[in-house]
């Protein structure tokens, strides 16, 4: 899960996603970065901690860190919140293969509408409200995907 800052959309998107994988029994590694050293080290935006919270999710041990190369080795799926940062990593894909890991995320919900997570950061505490309804979404169209890729390959 990639935004900009790792403060405040992507730490919620590995939140709500690793809640989601446990309760589904999926097994699976989710992490979150960002491109932004700025907060590098810092916990999540307190406003990104309370809206985790009120919906039974803490995300209070997370700390932000920044993309690396090493991360397509890692992961198969990359989901990212907007198109700045698809460029962001796009720029950092060393093979098509590294690329083809990546989407916006709420493609997963939406498939080619190209529909941004919007930045919450210098708005009021209702846009994290909203992200957290985006993230919702796309995170349980995502659990479907995994599901159904896994049962094919039963
Ligand atoms: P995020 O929001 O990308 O959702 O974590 C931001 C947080 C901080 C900054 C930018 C975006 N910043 O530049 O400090």
């Amino acid at each position: 899960m990639v935004c900009l800052g790792n403060i405040c959309r992507s730490p919620l998107a590995e939140g709500i996603m690793r809640k989601k994988l446990e309760i589904n029994h999926i097994d699976g590694m989710v992490d979150s970065c960002g491109f932004e050293s700025f907060h590098r080290g810092d916990p999540p935006d307190s406003r990104s901690i309370d809206t985790a919270l009120k919906n039974g999710v803490d995300i209070r041990q997370q700390r932000a860190r920044l993309f690396r190369a090493e991360d397509f080795d890692k992961f198969d799926l990359i989901y990212v919140m907007d198109h700045n940062n698809y460029r962001d990593v796009a720029d950092v894909a060393r093979t098509p293969e590294d690329l083809a890991k990546v989407d916006l995320i709420m493609n997963a919900a939406f498939p080619g509408a190209n529909l941004p997570v919007p930045d919450p950061y210098y708005g009021g505490k209702q846009g994290f409200d909203k992200t957290w309804e985006l993230l919702d979404k796309a995170t349980d169209a995502i659990v479907e995907k995994i599901k159904g890729e896994r049962k094919d390959k039963r």
